[in-house]
């Protein structure tokens, strides 16, 4: 699109995630106004949003039983005090929440994104495990390729390595392991390779002395690596695993959570319960900033303690469990239950991978995979020798805007993810949509590839 000298001076005084600036001015995107599936431009350019924004538009924008839940609460509260209580509505969050997590994850504590929410769990099973007797138990155990956000320590369990090389060194206590993707050539089969790359976290738990182990994190399905869909007996034995040491289980479902895999929980779309849950993203659907974390019951009465003693959980944000955030997470879960949104997750995700497959024509397409909505494709020049294409992912992005699509595109990878309220003809569109840049960027590619000098 086209920018005002106005914006592009007001641009170079800010930075947009991740992006390199003088690379995102060659193609800039500013937008204006968002509803359903689509978001406007400035200069009035529709786009269709096939990923929610970044996985968070579970409901698509501006959706009206949201809005009505904000300006009910707005007109009562907006804020509560919290070093001296807690707003009724937050209580109300706890409660719906707590009706739809499996098992006994029924703690629940509200922070303003998925970072907090990761942040503060390591923080919690570091606390937990000094008041349960286990004082040196704080080490974490992630995986190479993962996202767990933006701050330090949760950064310093993610794996995307030139995210974080730059702010080296990382905080110490943090042990990655691979991903069942990183061995999947050296396997006849992916289940014997996931069998492989769960029993290596054992190997690294017991190399590290599990007394010294406080938890594993993970993406059910991870983004970065492209979309990484593991097992179901992956995830069993990552249980089996974290109960023989007695490590936590975290599942970051801040990608995964309320709906997009099938159930309201990737855990439950797996049939394996974590001890703890990190979500956000999806909760808000984009209205407010959200976040939580949920834990095991009997895991938070650990930091009850007596009137008389320190014992509480020595952390906190200012707009954690924020009213306005909770009435829009209660309002979220309703409109997924009462519409079984998840149902209806795992029918969209059926028509849109028969959509994906169907790009494997083009002869540069690897794998279709991912639970319900959320869906990646990964790009190899040539499917034979699996050699990389990088400039098809680069031209992909560029073409999708050019051709009014928002979706996540890596190098390697792209990421789908639409609303869980797109219709079947919203659906068809997008993936034309789809198509279309796809041919373009697959062109494009071919001469860049050809002689590298020639810009995208
Ligand atoms: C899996 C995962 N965990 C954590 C985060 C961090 O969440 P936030 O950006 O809301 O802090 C993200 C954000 O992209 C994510 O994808």
């Amino acid at each position: 699109m086209k920018i005002t000298a106005r914006q592009e001076a007001l641009l170079k005084r800010t930075f947009i995630d991740y992006q390199q600036l003088t690379e995102f001015l060659r193609d800039p995107l500013v937008v204006e106004r968002a509803q359903g599936v689509y978001y406007w431009d400035t200069e009035g350019k529709r786009y269709f949003d096939a990923i929610g924004g970044i996985f968070v538009a579970t409901l698509g924008h501006g959706h009206p039983r949201l809005l009505d839940a904000m300006r009910k609460q707005m007109e009562k509260m907006t804020f509560a005090p919290p070093l001296h209580g807690i707003a009724d509505v937050t209580l109300d969050f706890i409660e719906r929440l707590g009706t739809v997590t499996p098992g006994n994850l029924k703690y629940v504590k509200g922070f303003s994104g998925g970072s907090e929410a990761t942040e503060s769990a390591m923080k919690f099973v570091r606390q937990y495990f000094k008041q349960m007797g286990h004082p040196g138990k704080y080490k974490f155990i992630s995986r190479y390729y993962g996202y767990h956000g933006g701050t330090a320590g949760a950064m310093a369990a993610s794996g995307t390595g030139s995210r974080k090389t730059k702010f080296e060194p990382q905080m110490p206590g943090f042990v990655k392991v691979f991903p069942p993707t990183h061995y999947r050539d050296q396997f006849a089969s992916w289940e014997e390779c996931n069998r492989f790359a769960a029993q290596a976290v054992e190997d690294v738990i017991i190399a590290e002395d599990p007394e010294t182990v406080a938890g594993f994190m993970v993406e059910p399905v991870g983004n970065t690596g492209g979309i990484i869909t593991p097992t179901a007996e992956y995830f069993r034995m990552l249980r089996e695993i974290c109960d023989r040491h007695n490590v936590v289980l975290i599942f970051d479902e801040i990608i995964t959570g309320f709906g997009k895999t099938g159930h309201m929980f990737a855990a439950q779309t797996y049939g394996v319960t974590p001890d703890i849950i990190c979500c956000g993203k999806g909760l808000s659907s984009g209205m407010m900033p959200i976040g939580a974390m949920i834990a095991r019951e009997d895991m938070a009465e650990a930091f009850w303690g007596a009137a008389s003693d320190d014992v509480q959980f020595a952390h906190g944000h200012t707009f954690a469990g924020n009213p306005l955030s909770a009435a829009v997470g209660i309002a979220v879960i309703n409109e997924i239950i009462e519409n079984r949104l998840d149902e209806k997750a795992v029918r969209m995700g059926e028509r849109l991978k028969a959509r994906l497959e169907g790009l494997r024509k083009y002869g540069v397409v690897r794998e279709v995979r991912g639970k319900g909505v959320l869906l990646g494709v990964e790009l190899v020049k040539d499917t034979r020798t699996l050699a990389p294409f990088p400039e098809l992912g680069m031209a992909l992005k560029k073409a999708t805007l050019r051709n009014g699509l928002i979706l996540r595109v890596d190098p390697s990878w792209f990421a789908v993810s639409p609303a869980l309220v797109a219709s079947d003809d919203e659906l068809d569109e997008m993936c034309q949509l789809i198509e279309k840049s796809f041919a373009a960027a697959l062109e494009q590619a071919s001469v860049t590839a050809a002689n590298p000098t020639v810009a995208v």
